[in-house]
């Protein structure tokens, strides 16, 4: 057994981890290959993460596969990535279970061709009832639209008179959106070497550690995951407290 794995067991493991798995088109670059061959890599790499995941005990995995923005790429790359869904949905149901993973999509599914959805809705009603771990797959997904869907759906309830005005909080909000408001990542993960957030959970990593690697998304590994996870123990949280108010649990 690896001794990064042991170490990291004897710290806080971070129940859920964002990832915004970047860097599929340089890696297949670099190689010659296709950018497809790329994400075909990073479906592999996903597997990988899962698994690492598990046996250090996280128990949710918030995945960044296809951004609202990713629709404006080039046609055969769109097509291929919607294929690559639909075969991965196939392959990766008996992983699931046998791990017992639950899968939940999450974004603007109205934009999928039909095909892709039914794979992913079945893969969903598959594997509602795992409870090992939550594999959350950000497809089609943008955090503006998140929220400017979550706040028309609650307007629509204010004026149904479903909702008063006045219970209107940050607690009430949060059910508009489409992730558990009391499961905000607690770390977030970019690939590739670039710094940003593109988009993603913008509302839910408001207070999420962050960590950048420079790997590449398809060279990620169980053990890149557990490098970051013992960043993350190094990290004091604070949430707008003092260092001596958290040091003395006030
Ligand atoms: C991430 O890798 C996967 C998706 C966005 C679908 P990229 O395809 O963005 O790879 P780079 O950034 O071009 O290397
Ligand atoms: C973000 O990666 C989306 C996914 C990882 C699916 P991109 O590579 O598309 O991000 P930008 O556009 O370079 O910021
Ligand atoms: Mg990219």
């Amino acid at each position: 057994m690896s001794s990064l794995l042991d170490e990291i067991k004897t710290g806080v493991i971070p129940k859920h981890i964002a990832l915004i798995m970047d860097g599929n088109g340089r890696w297949a670059k670099q190689k010659n290959q296709p950018r497809l061959f790329g994400h075909q890599q990073g479906a592999i790499a996903v597997r990988e993460t899962l698994k690492g995941a598990i046996l250090c005990g996280v128990k949710c995995i918030t995945i960044y596969a296809f951004s609202i923005e990713n629709w404006n790429r080039p046609k055969d790359e769109v097509e291929g990535l919607m294929n690559l869904f639909i075969k991965a949905c196939e392959e990766e149901l008996p992983n699931l279970q046998e791990n017992k993973i639950a899968f939940k999509v999450i974004g603007n599914l109205s934009l999928l061709n039909q095909e892709c959805l039914t794979s992913l809705r079945k893969v969903e009603q598959a594997t509602a009832n795992n409870t090992n771990l939550l594999l959350q797959v950000a497809i089609s997904y943008g955090s503006r639209w998140e929220i400017t869907n979550a706040a028309k759906n609650m307007v629509t309830d204010i004026l149904a008179n479903k909702i008063d005005l006045d219970n209107i909080n940050e607690e009430l909000f949060g059910q508009y959106l489409l992730t558990d408001p009391n499961n905000d990542p607690d770390l977030l993960i970019r690939t590739s070497g670039e710094y940003r957030i593109s988009n993603f959970l913008l509302w839910q990593l408001a207070y999420a550690e962050l960590y950048f690697t420079n790997c590449y998304w398809p060279d990620f590994t169980k053990e890149e995951l557990w490098k970051a996870i013992a960043d993350y123990q190094k990290r004091e949280r604070r949430f707008g407290k003092t260092s001596e108010q958290i040091t003395n649990n006030k």
